[in-house]
């Protein structure tokens, strides 16, 4: 019935790397794989709607800082949300209808879960750390890894608009005041 059934054997993984050198061998989760060209024109930054980006965002020497407030605003005016900067990675895999997210991945307490469910890893506040998710969309399966050692695996949420995204948002009413993530390498690859 959906169009992006048609994209089925599609598979996805971003590579966010932290480390100059690999430290893994023949394992890496990006082996097989195909890097797509990703440029600045497939980075959509959202952020508080009534403050400049560069308040809220700051990309030097590769690496992307993106912040919010406590009591900052939604990223549009009409929207009820908690407060976010966000990269959201424009670059169509499917062309179905939006939908909910298939995959969050958070920290609290330092701690990386599924949504607010199963632990994913742990320790990872101010340190860099490299995240590769495989969405494998024929199997309806999606793959963590933390500095390449597989964390959790998890069945996808079925088809839909799907896109990558990372940043700062959705922090509890009542958290610290102050959010922050940095981002480098983000890469995209198929098989
Ligand atoms: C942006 O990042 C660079 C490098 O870390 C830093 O020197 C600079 O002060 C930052 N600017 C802002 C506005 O945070
Ligand atoms: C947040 O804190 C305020 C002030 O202490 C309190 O009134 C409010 O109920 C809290 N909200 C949540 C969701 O805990």
């Amino acid at each position: 019935m959906k169009a992006s059934y048609c994209y089925s054997l599609l598979l996805i993984l971003l590579a966010v790397s932290a480390k100059e050198h690999s430290l893994f061998g023949a394992a890496d989760p990006t082996d097989g794989f195909t890097q797509l060209p990703l440029t600045d024109d497939n980075f959509d930054l959202q952020k508080p709607y009534n403050i400049p980006l560069s308040q809220r965002y700051n990309y030097s020497d590769g690496i992307r800082s993106l912040w919010v407030y406590n009591n900052d605003k939604p990223f549009k005016h009409s929207s009820g949300t908690r407060p976010r900067t966000e990269i959201r990675i424009k670059f169509q895999i499917h062309g179905a209808a939006e939908g909910a997210t298939t995959l969050q991945l958070r920290i609290y307490d330092g701690n990386m879960r599924y949504y607010k469910y199963n632990l994913v890893a742990t320790d990872l506040y101010d340190k860099w750390f490299r995240v590769n998710v495989i969405h494998d969309v024929n199997e309806g399966k999606i793959t963590v890894f933390i500095d390449g050692e597989q964390k959790f695996v998890v069945k996808d949420q079925g088809p839909g608009d799907l896109y990558f995204k990372c940043g700062v948002y959705a922090a509890p009413e009542n958290s610290s005041n102050f959010m922050e993530s940095r981002w480098r390498d983000i890469k995209l690859f198929k098989k």
